[in-house]
């Protein structure tokens, strides 16, 4: 089995970036985690600060992997484009967000691209990651 993660922008500063919300790990070193309990599956990792290069590596995955678990940081409440991108592939997308975005400011209550994926899992820090690879285990 071949799942995507994929990380929008400034998430490549996990560890570094406000860390009283998103915690003091960094992601490789969390992704190391995922992969030894995840022994039976390929976990390929992905992240982008920018919109289209996110969209490209959609497409790229998306009519021959398995799962897609899809952070897109800020573009989730913004991005039609990765809306449509979403709607567009054949993947199973999981929309993912380490902080209980419902807790936060109002701006951070919609997304656009939640109408388009599986489902969604926010909240649980790191480990929502890890709940949204369990999802796509549940559908196969
Ligand atoms: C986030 C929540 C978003 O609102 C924010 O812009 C992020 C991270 C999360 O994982 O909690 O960059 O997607």
């Amino acid at each position: 089995m071949n799942i995507q993660i994929i990380n929008g922008p400034n998430l490549n500063l996990l560890g570094v970036r406000e860390k009283s919300i998103y915690g003091s790990a960094d992601f490789e070193s969390y992704l190391a985690e995922l992969q030894n309990h995840f022994t039976n599956i390929t976990i390929n990792y992905y992240q982008s600060n920018v919109e289209g290069e996110i969209i490209n590596k959609l497409h790229e995955v998306g009519f021959s992997y398995d799962g897609i678990v899809l952070n897109a940081g800020a573009y989730t409440h913004t991005s039609i484009a990765i809306a449509d991108a979403i709607a567009a592939i054949k993947t199973p997308t999981i929309e993912v967000h380490i902080s209980n975005v419902y807790k936060r400011e109002e701006f951070r209550h919609h997304s656009m691209l939640a109408a388009s994926c599986k489902g969604v899992i926010a909240g649980f820090g790191m480990h929502s990651y890890r709940l949204a690879i369990e999802s796509l285990l549940l559908q196969y």
